[in-house]
C-alpha cells in the first residue's frame, strides 16, 4: 500500500513521539530543533523473561498499562501540556500489532482530542534517522549513509538517501541477530535476553577454540543468514555428554560463536561499502549493537573504508522514542503528516514510502 502523506506547513514547536511496536514502552518529547526536552523507555524484559522471549500479547497489555501515565509524565518532565505541541507521532510499523495499535491508538485519540497533526512512523526509518538528531555527533552526516541495523527483530543494511527514501541493500534470509544470539544462549543455558550474557561469557573463552560456519561469507551481496551458525553450535552442544555444560567448554563455544557472527557482520557491511563507495558515513542500530567485540570490529572496517562510524549511545541505539519524535521532526521540516486514517503496518518495508 502507497502512503499518501498529507502535504503541510508545520508551525514548528514540540514534538511528542511514542514507541510501542516491540516490548519498549517509550515517550518523548523534542524541541522543534531536535533537543530533547524528555525521555522515558519502560523495558518489559522481566514480563517476557519466564517465557524466554517476547510475548505479543503479553506485550500489548503491558504498553497499554504503562503509555499513558509514561506520556503523561514525558509531558511533565518537559514542562508541557498537549496544547503546546505541534505534532504527535507514534510508530505505525513494523513491529507487533497489539503494541502498534496501542501507540498509534493513542496518538490518534491525543492529537484528535488536541487538535494536533498525527504523524505514523516506520520504526526503521526512525533509527535510521537518528544519524541526524542535533547534539549526537559533532556534525550531522549527509545523504546517503548507510545503516546497519542489528536487533532481536531486524537484520538489515539500508542506504539512506533522505527521509522516507532509502534502499535495502542486503537482510537476513533466516534469523535476526539477535535471535540467533539469544537462541544460542539458550542452548548454553544462559538466561533471557542472552545477548549479554553471551558476550560476558564469551570473554572467558577462547574465540578459536571451535571452527564454525560463517554463512554467506564473501558471496555477493549483502544479505546475512544465522541459522547454520545456531544449527553448529545445536549439533555440538548435543554431542557433549548429557547435563550442565562445563563452564569453560560453554565460554569456548560463545566465544566462538561470537567470532563468527562478527565474521559475517564484518565481511557484510564491508562488501556494502564497496558497492556504495558514495556514503558519507555509517550508523549502526539494534540492541547487538551493544556487543564491544561487534563494536570494535565494524568500526575498523569502516576506517578502512575511509568513512565515518556512528555509533549512538545504547539508549538510542536500542528502541526508544526520541528516535521517533526526531523522525517526526525531519518529516515535518519535509512537510509531511499522515491522516488519522494511516493503518498500522506490522509489516511495513523500509522501502516503501
Ligand atoms: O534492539 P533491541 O533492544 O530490541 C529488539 O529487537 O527487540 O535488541 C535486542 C536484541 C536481543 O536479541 C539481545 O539479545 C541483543 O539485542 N543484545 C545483544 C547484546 N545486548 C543486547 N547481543 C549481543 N551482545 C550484546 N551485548
Ligand atoms: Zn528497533
Amino acid at each position: 500500500m502507497e502512503r499518501k502523506a498529507t502535504p503541510f506547513i508545520w508551525q514548528a514547536g514540540p514534538v511528542l513521539g511514542i514507541e510501542s511496536s516491540c516490548d519498549e514502552t517509550a515517550a518523548a518529547v523534542l524541541a522543534p530543533d531536535g533537543t530533547i526536552l524528555a525521555e522515558r523507555v519502560l523495558s518489559q524484559i522481566a514480563e517476557h523473561a519466564p517465557w524466554g522471549g517476547v510475548v505479543p500479547e503479553i506485550a500489548a497489555r503491558a504498553h497499554l498499562a504503562a503509555l499513558s501515565a509514561l506520556v503523561e509524565d514525558a509531558l511533565r518532565e518537559a514542562g508541557l501540556g498537549f496544547a503546546d505541541l505541534s505534532a504527535i507521532a507514534a510508530t505505525a510499523g513494523p513491529g507487533l500489532i497489539g503494541g502498534l495499535l496501542v501507540g498509534t491508538g493513542y496518538a490518534k485519540g491525543a492529537a484528535l482530542a488536541a487538535g494536533k497533526p498525527y504523524l505514523a512512523i516506520n520504526h526503521l526509518e526512525a533509527h535510521a534517522l537518528t544519524a541526524r538528531l542535533p547534539g549526537l555527533t559533532a556534525q550531522a552526516p549527509t545523504f546517503p549513509y548507510l545503516l546497519l541495523l542489528l536487533s532481536g527483530g531486524h537484520s538489515q543494511c539500508v542506504t539512506v538517501e533522505g527521509p522516507c527514501r532509502h534502499k535495502l541493500l542486503g537482510t537476513t534470509l533466516d534469523d535476526a541477530v539477535g535471535e540467533a544470539f539469544d537462541k544460542t544462549a539458550k542452548l548454553l543455558g544462559l538466561p533471557y535476553p542472552g545477548g549479554p550474557a553471551l558476550e560476558a561469557l564469551a570473554r572467558e573463552g577462547n574465540a578459536k577454540a571451535f571452527a564454525l560456519p560463517r554463512p554467506l561469507l564473501h558471496r555477493a551481496g549483502c544479505d546475512f543468514s544465522f541459522s547454520g551458525l545456531k544449527t553448529a553450535v545445536a549439533q555440538l552442544v548435543e554431542a557433549q555428554p548429557a547435563g550442565a555444560l562445563p563452564r569453560p567448554l560453554a565460554a569456548d563455544i560463545a566465544a566462538s560463536f561470537q567470532a563468527a557472527v562478527t565474521d559475517i557482520l564484518a565481511d557484510r557491511l564491508d562488501h556494502a561499502l564497496s558497492l556504495r563507495p558514495e556514503v558519507t558515513a555509517v550508523i549502526i542500530a539494534g540492541g547487538v549493537a551493544a556487543n564491544t567485540a561487534i563494536r570494535t570490529r565494524l568500526t575498523e572496517v569502516v576506517a578502512a573504508r575511509g568513512k565515518r562510524f556512528i555509533a549512538p549511545p545504547l539508549r538510542l541505539c536500542t528502541d526508544n522514542a526520541v528516535m521517533v519524535a526526531w523522525a517526526a521532526i525531519e518529516r515535518l521540516r519535509a512537510g509531511l503528516v499522515d491522516d488519522l486514517a494511516a493503518p498500522c503496518r506490522p509489516r511495513w518495508p523500509l522501502e516503501t514510502p
